[in-house]
């Protein structure tokens, strides 16, 4: 019998795009949070393999980095027991709904998306479609499972906005369908910047490979990037304007120790950035180190992942369905007897 007295548990989505081996950016911004969320929340974790098309992928590598995708996720402490882990392609709804979203979404809505603006000028050689459309796919991951809130890094807040207009959109014309979600965007770790030019974002696509930290890096690798990584001239470690490059260390630490930034200066008062440094490096590497253990362990494991993958698409495609058939009643497409 259900308990009545126990309350409805809110419903989490979020995904990463296989686009690159993940970085420490993407871990504290963003996948570390969703750990500590599955206590509280329904969580579903999705690998985005369909946004990941919208710039040119090398087929084998976006093959194998879907399969990582997942690994990663189980070895950051996601639980497959606790949450729904899938690839967007192999639930079918997603492209579905996108369609019919698309064509609840409006041409001027979509060009003011500055990830577009910023992604057109990027690959100028391959302006496409999907570029374009991507926010309404991404609409459609998170509406299909009726999505409360979305943890996302600050960069994605203009795709949850957009998702919520489209939302309410809808919801006006056809009556209510859709729950109306909500962008979570955590304080500290939200944004991790670049090791050699602090005032990009990190990411896992930049070019250079010593402005990220994988998250499957070796110790040696973590700790001389962070080492070489750009700072100020100054040599106090302190959180402060005109010091992104500290500051940045400053959140990593605090990200994997829990320590304040007040605590942190504190620790570090008449030390040099070489003290500064060596201590974030070494901290790093040895948080990540237990990932990067069960990393290796699970991608050795091939058929436990395919079939975690296959639980996954099978449990989000139910839900899914419900949504994109109670959608399909609504704006009229026939429905077959059963
Ligand atoms: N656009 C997101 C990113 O690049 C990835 C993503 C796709 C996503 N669909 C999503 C994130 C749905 C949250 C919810 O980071």
């Amino acid at each position: 019998m259900e308990n009545n007295t126990e309350i409805k548990r809110k419903k989490i989505f979020s995904g990463v795009q296989p686009s690159g081996v993940l970085t420490i950016g993407n871990y504290l911004g963003a996948i570390k949070n969703w750990v500590s969320l599955q206590q509280d929340y329904d969580c579903i974790y999705c690998v985005v393999d369909m946004h990941a098309i919208t710039v040119r992928q090398n087929p084998a590598d976006l093959r194998r980095r879907t399969l990582e995708g997942l690994a990663l996720y189980i070895a950051c402490g996601i639980d497959p027991d606790k949450s729904i882990m899938f690839v967007q392609s192999h639930v079918p709804a997603h492209a579905e709904l996108s369609w019919v979203l698309g064509c609840n979404t409006m041409f001027g809505e979509l060009s003011r998306m500055t990830q577009f603006k910023d992604k057109s000028k990027k690959h100028s050689d391959n302006v496409n479609a999907g570029l374009f459309t991507y926010p309404v796919l991404m609409a459609a991951d998170i509406l299909l499972y009726q999505t409360d809130v979305v943890p996302v890094g600050i960069d994605q807040k203009q795709h949850i906005e957009i998702a919520r207009d489209i939302a309410e959109r809808f919801n006006g014309v056809y009556g209510d369908t859709f729950t109306v979600p909500e962008a979570y965007i955590p304080k500290v770790g939200m944004k991790i910047t670049s090791l050699t030019d602090p005032s990009k974002k990190m990411s896992k696509s930049d070019p250079n490979p010593n402005s990220y930290v994988n998250i499957i890096e070796s110790r040696d690798d973590t700790i001389r990037k962070i080492k070489r990584a750009v700072t100020d001239s100054d040599s106090e470690v302190r959180f402060a304007e005109g010091k992104d490059g500290i500051c940045n260390l400053m959140n990593i630490y605090s990200s994997f120790t829990g320590k304040s930034y007040e605590k942190i200066e504190k620790e570090f008062t008449g030390k040099g950035y070489g003290d500064f440094k060596l201590a974030v490096g070494e901290t790093c590497a040895d948080c990540l180190q237990p990932i990067r253990d069960e990393f290796s362990r699970l991608t050795a494991d091939k058929s436990y992942l395919e079939s975690l993958m296959k639980d996954g698409a099978e449990k989000a495609g139910y839900i899914a369905r419900k949504t994109l058939s109670k959608v399909y009643r609504k704006i009229g497409f026939y429905q077959l007897p059963r």
